[in-house]
């Protein structure tokens, strides 16, 4: 077998199988779009599940990245990606939105797969190799990989929060889950404040020295002893800029902007939602306050529509199951109370769509919806301001994403206040032609600075330094 000298490690391959005819696809991902010219350069290879339980798949190259499928039984997608990934990790990192189920079944399958994924990093890893894992299901692939392979550099990304330390003390293993991100000599976060949150819990649960985002780690013995220094630093993510700007400008996407508009029948005002359908979006919550609005008399369905995406998401996890059931009916009650023959408060779908379909339907929005009551980063945000090549919209973003650190022309809620967020909906339709170009120029402008290719780079730069100094060390 070949290795390769960069390695990236994350829970699904970056490819799809479609059910048709059984060909592979790239996915709509904005990872793959960032680290694939990267992994295309350096022959690297990319370590992750192929997203079917039980597939037995052989190692095989795409685009020029050699892809390692990991396989996962039915069991380990039950336990440790439905179980401890997406029932326990996922709602207690977003500050307990569901509560967070503890199950030691469920930890163990964690353990099992997790060396799973660090033994298939291993084996491909060249010596002094680059190994870059991605994402909360993968905590424990730092530690395990260094263990199988102290000679590679390795580095981790978390892509979602890490909590405040009174919430992450609830985790019955969280000692062992910190243990297993300090294996990294890089672990990056989207915020300033979540790695603030980790460096807290460090010093808290493992009496470690944390010093501005430098971590004296203490070194096995089979290391050789003493200490090493793991960074923990933000690492903002983005998006592929460019290949939004570029849908957005073609004739044939803007027709279908204009298009989808009059299929809404030409309303007034276009209001856009979009996101998997997870409770952490705050779905519920910017409901609601379209449902009062509409109740209220202060919008009337003559002249607005609020176009709602929600793509299928974990549909075997109970919270999830549930979650669709509220948000249908909450749906279905608001359109029978304020549809009339002709108008719909609420075009509902449960579907995800191609990213020039998505495009159009940013450009057809005159006001997007961002209300997420706990988000990493929030992508749709930085989405909505890339594909708005006409300079116009505006884009209403809860101040519990990443993204609001960033994009600070936005209309900022907080999606608890429901008058509040009322407020910002009438705001932000009314908001005059001057004002919202003038934050949109300055929003775009943002975006524009930093594009996901800059993520990897200052990530992987920094990763260089470190095993530049491992080595002069
Ligand atoms: C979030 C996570 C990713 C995950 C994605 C889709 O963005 O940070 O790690 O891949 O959701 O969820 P899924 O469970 O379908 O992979």
């Amino acid at each position: 077998t070949t290795t390769a000298d960069l390695v990236v490690v994350s829970n699904r391959l970056p490819v799809d199988r479609s059910a048709e005819d059984d060909d592979w696809r790239r996915s709509p991902g904005g990872l793959v779009a960032a680290l694939e010219p990267v992994l295309q350069q350096s022959g690297g290879a990319w370590v992750g599940w192929p997203g079917q339980p039980g597939a037995e798949i052989e190692p095989f190259t795409f685009d020029g990245m050699a892809l390692v499928p990991v396989v996962l039984s039915e069991e380990d997608v039950e336990l440790y990606y439905e179980g401890f990934s997406n029932d326990t990790i996922w709602p207690l990192y977003h500050d307990v939105i569901s509560p967070p189920a503890y199950h030691r079944e469920w930890w163990d399958a964690y353990v099992r797969v997790n060396r799973r994924f660090a033994e298939a990093a291993a084996s491909v890893a060249a010596e002094g190799a680059t190994v870059w894992v991605q994402d909360y299901q993968l905590q424990l692939v730092p530690s395990l990989l260094r263990e199988l392979r102290p000679d590679v550099t390795i580095g981790y990304f978390h892509h979602i929060p890490f909590p405040a330390y009174g919430l992450y003390a609830q985790l019955p293993w969280r000692k062992q889950v910190l243990s297993g991100l300090l294996g990294a000599d890089v672990i990056g976060f989207q915020r300033v404040a979540d790695a603030g949150n980790f460096a807290r819990a460090v010093r808290r649960q493992l009496g470690y020295e944390t010093k501005a985002g430098s971590i004296k780690v203490p070194r096995t013995e089979a290391e050789g002893g003493g200490t090493r220094t793991a960074i923990a630093k933000a690492y903002p993510i983005s998006i592929d800029v460019a290949a939004y700007d570029e849908l957005a400008r073609r004739p044939d996407v803007q027709a279908r902007a204009k298009e989808i508009r009059e299929s809404l029948g030409n309303p007034k005002t276009v209001l856009f939602g979009v996101d998997r359908l997870d409770y952490t979006k705050g779905i519920g919550h910017r409901l609601k306050a379209y449902g009062e609005l509409l109740a209220d008399g202060r919008l009337d369905v003559e002249d607005v529509t609020l176009v709602q995406v929600a793509s299928p998401s974990r549909e075997r996890v109970a919270a999830y199951m549930q979650l669709r059931d509220e948000i249908e009916l909450t749906v279905g009650r608001i359109n029978g109370d304020y549809d009339t023959v002709g108008h719909t408060a609420i075009r509902y779908l449960h579907h995800s769509y191609p990213r020039e379909e998505m495009v159009a339907l940013y450009l057809a929005a005159d006001v997007m919806l961002v209300t997420a009551l706990r988000d990493g980063m929030n992508l749709v945000a930085k989405e909505y301001i890339a594909s708005r090549v006409d300079g116009g919209g505006v884009l209403i973003l809860s101040e519990f994403t990443g993204a609001a650190d960033e994009l600070t022309q936005a209309v900022r809620v907080n999606p608890h206040d429901i008058a509040g967020l009322k407020d910002a909906i009438t705001a932000a339709i009314e908001m005059p032609e001057a004002e919202r170009r003038r934050r949109m120029r300055a929003l775009r402008r943002r975006v524009r600075d930093h594009d996901v290719s800059d993520w990897s780079r200052s990530f992987l730069g920094d990763l260089a330094l470190r095993s530049g100094e491992a080595a002069t060390s």
